[in-house]
């Protein structure tokens, strides 16, 4: 039987490394992963930091392609791992992200765990859509940087009264701006979206069936 994602983790991620997935957030992939498992699929994680979650893909999804980008060096612990694809470049650079889908695309999974600045999250989600395939899932980590984090680059406190007669708390910019518009999607039934699900600083878009 395969390990869970947590213990999965706990193997492959050293102590105290800063970029270990929070517990909630193995839990949701764990859920949501697992109908994955045993398919010969292809994920694309943009932000690779450690290399550590690549690990942490591969060991999960062993049947899986894994190709990672980042603006960084490629880490010495996934260079030249079988089933393993580094792309260095930035994530909205749509000539990088280009390289990512010649290589293994169209992708089954795409978590986007780099930046989490607005515009450039949604740089790569407007170009990456099309190379994810139908009933594929997007992943976005950290939504709720831009409100949490006061010197976040995309930074917007919510300062508007919770609710106010029929105004409800607002928030346009950083993630929760680019998860805004995705929600007027949804809703008004445009671009191949099934569903946008929250979990706690994740969300989880899945493409139409087609
Ligand atoms: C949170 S870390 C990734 C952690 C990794 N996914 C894990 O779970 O172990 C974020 C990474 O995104 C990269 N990054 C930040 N901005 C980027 C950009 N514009 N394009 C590509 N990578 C970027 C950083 O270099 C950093 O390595």
């Amino acid at each position: 039987m395969t390990p869970t994602l947590h213990e999965i983790a706990d193997r492959v991620y050293p102590d105290g490394q800063h970029t270990r997935k929070p517990p909630s957030y193995l839990d949701t992939y764990q859920k949501i992963l697992e109908p994955f498992q045993g398919k010969t699929i292809s994920l694309l994680e943009l932000g690779v930091h450690s290399g550590h979650s690549l690990l942490l893909w591969r060991a999960f999804l062993p049947d899986a392609h894994i190709t990672g980008l980042d603006l960084r060096e490629p880490p010495d612990n996934v260079t030249g791992l079988e089933n393993v694809t580094y792309i260095r470049g930035r994530q909205e650079d749509v000539t990088v992200l280009d390289q990512t889908t010649a290589a293994n695309g169209p992708f089954d999974l795409i978590v986007d765990d780099a930046s989490h600045i607005g515009r450039l999250t949604k740089a790569s989600y407007r170009h990456l859509f099309d190379h994810l395939k139908p009933g594929g899932l997007y992943i976005f980590e950290d939504i709720a940087a831009s409100v949490r984090f006061p010197d976040w680059p995309d930074y917007a406190p919510m300062t508007r009264p919770a609710d106010e007669g029929d105004r409800f708390p607002s928030y346009d910019v950083g993630m929760i701006g680019v998860l805004k518009q995705l929600v007027d999607d949804v809703a008004l039934g445009k671009n191949d979206i099934a569903s946008l699900t929250f979990f706690a600083s994740m969300a989880v878009l899945t493409k139409a069936q087609g």
